[in-house]
């Protein structure tokens, strides 16, 4: 089995990947400065998984760190998720998402360069696509000019490793482009605990089931869907994961620069997501319709072909499952991991 180094493991998708990590006997190694996570979710995780891992508190644009760590551990691979995602956020700060995200990417791959490794698996957007596409997104379609710097981030770096894998070809590179991401572990001791007002509808609606914000507010019902409401692509945590470890597992054996749609390829409004969340967890959510946000579009879905076929990954859970595991995860944790 392989040691993966995990930078962001103690986030929201970075715990969830580290169960399924060592559920396959892998030796993991968590970098993260826990700015937007909490140390409680590694201990949970491995509580969860009955295993340990190594947890090195650190920022991936501390070269030297970085250089110790990989002198330290004889890391195989390296599953990038650190930096930061806050959309509203990358539109006040620019320097510190350019920084972060692209700087940071940069300072870890110089230092995976000079330890000699050369798989990697990046945590990319559905966000770069151009929004003149029409889902389903598939990969050949043209990526575009991000609307967001955060967008603009993912899409750089994304730029950034096709051009290093084009002149060094002992690197090998999964990009996932991640759809919308929901739900929470079955034990419900780990999930999503955006810090302060989140930005993303399902932690906004389960902030709003436990009591913690008032109503939820459904930006625009004028668009060009079946109920007017914008409709994305939703899916598990675990089965994002899980298409880590399929993606890690194919990198282990390929050379390559290679995009993977990671989503189920099916498409939810909503009203249909807000919907079914209260038939599923007998939950009334208060909402009401405002207008439209800044930058978003009115579809976007996934085409998951080439990931299913190529990465022999499948997703296995549905809309019902992601808000039941969501809730539970919101309810037995009503403030987090606070
Ligand atoms: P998260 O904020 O929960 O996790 C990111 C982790 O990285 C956090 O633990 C944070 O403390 C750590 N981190 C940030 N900057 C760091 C730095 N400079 N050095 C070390 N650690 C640092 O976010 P997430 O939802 O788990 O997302 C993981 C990755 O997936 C991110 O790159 C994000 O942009 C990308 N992504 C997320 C979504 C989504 O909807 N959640 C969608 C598409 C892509
Ligand atoms: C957003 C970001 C995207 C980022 C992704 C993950 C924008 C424009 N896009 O995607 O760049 O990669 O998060 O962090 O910010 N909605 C509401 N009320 C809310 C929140 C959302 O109605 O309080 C709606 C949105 O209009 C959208 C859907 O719910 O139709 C999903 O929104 P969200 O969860 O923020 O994801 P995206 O917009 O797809």
């Amino acid at each position: 089995m392989a040691k993966i180094l995990v930078t962001g493991g103690a986030g929201y998708i970075g715990s969830h990947t580290c169960i399924e990590l060592l559920a396959a006997d892998h030796e993991v190694i968590v970098l993260d400065n826990l700015c937007n996570s909490s140390e409680e979710a590694l201990l949970r995780v491995q509580d969860i998984a009955t295993k340990v891992m190594t947890f090195v508190q650190g920022d991936i644009r501390d070269s030297a760190a970085l250089d110790r760590l990989f002198q330290t551990y004889a890391i195989d691979a390296v599953i990038h998720f650190a930096g930061l995602k806050a959309v509203g956020e990358s539109q006040k700060f620019p320097q510190l998402y350019f920084d972060n995200n692209i700087a940071g990417s940069l300072s870890l791959f110089n230092a995976m360069e000079k330890a000699g490794v050369f798989k990697l698996v990046f945590s990319s957007s559905a966000t770069v696509y151009d929004e003149a596409n029409v889902s389903p997104l598939n990969e050949t379609m043209p990526t575009g000019t991000p609307s967001n710097n955060y967008g603009y981030t993912k899409l750089m770096v994304e730029q950034i490793l096709q051009k290093l894998q084009q002149a060094d070809e002992r690197w090998s590179i999964a990009l996932l482009r991640y759809f919308n991401p929901v739900g929470a572990h079955k034990s419900s001791r780990i999930g999503e605990d955006p810090q302060g007002i989140p930005n993303n509808l399902m932690p906004y609606l389960t902030q709003v089931a436990v009591g913690r914000r008032e109503k939820l507010s459904i930006f625009g019902n004028d668009y060009d869907t079946a109920d007017g409401t914008g409709v994305r692509d939703y899916i598990h945590v675990v089965d994002l994961a899980n298409a880590h470890l399929c993606a890690l597992n194919n990198r282990l054996n390929q050379t390559g620069c290679r995009v993977w749609n990671i989503g189920t390829g099916k498409g939810s409004s909503v009203l249909e997501l807000k919907n079914t969340f209260e038939q599923v967890n007998g939950i009334e959510i208060p909402f009401e319709f405002s207008p439209r946000r800044e930058g978003d579009v009115a579809t976007s879905f996934a085409d998951n072909t080439r990931a299913l076929s190529e990465l022999g990954w499948k997703p296995q859970y549905s809309l019902k499952d992601m808000l039941a595991d969501s809730w539970n995860w919101q309810k037995q944790n009503p403030t987090g991991f606070n």
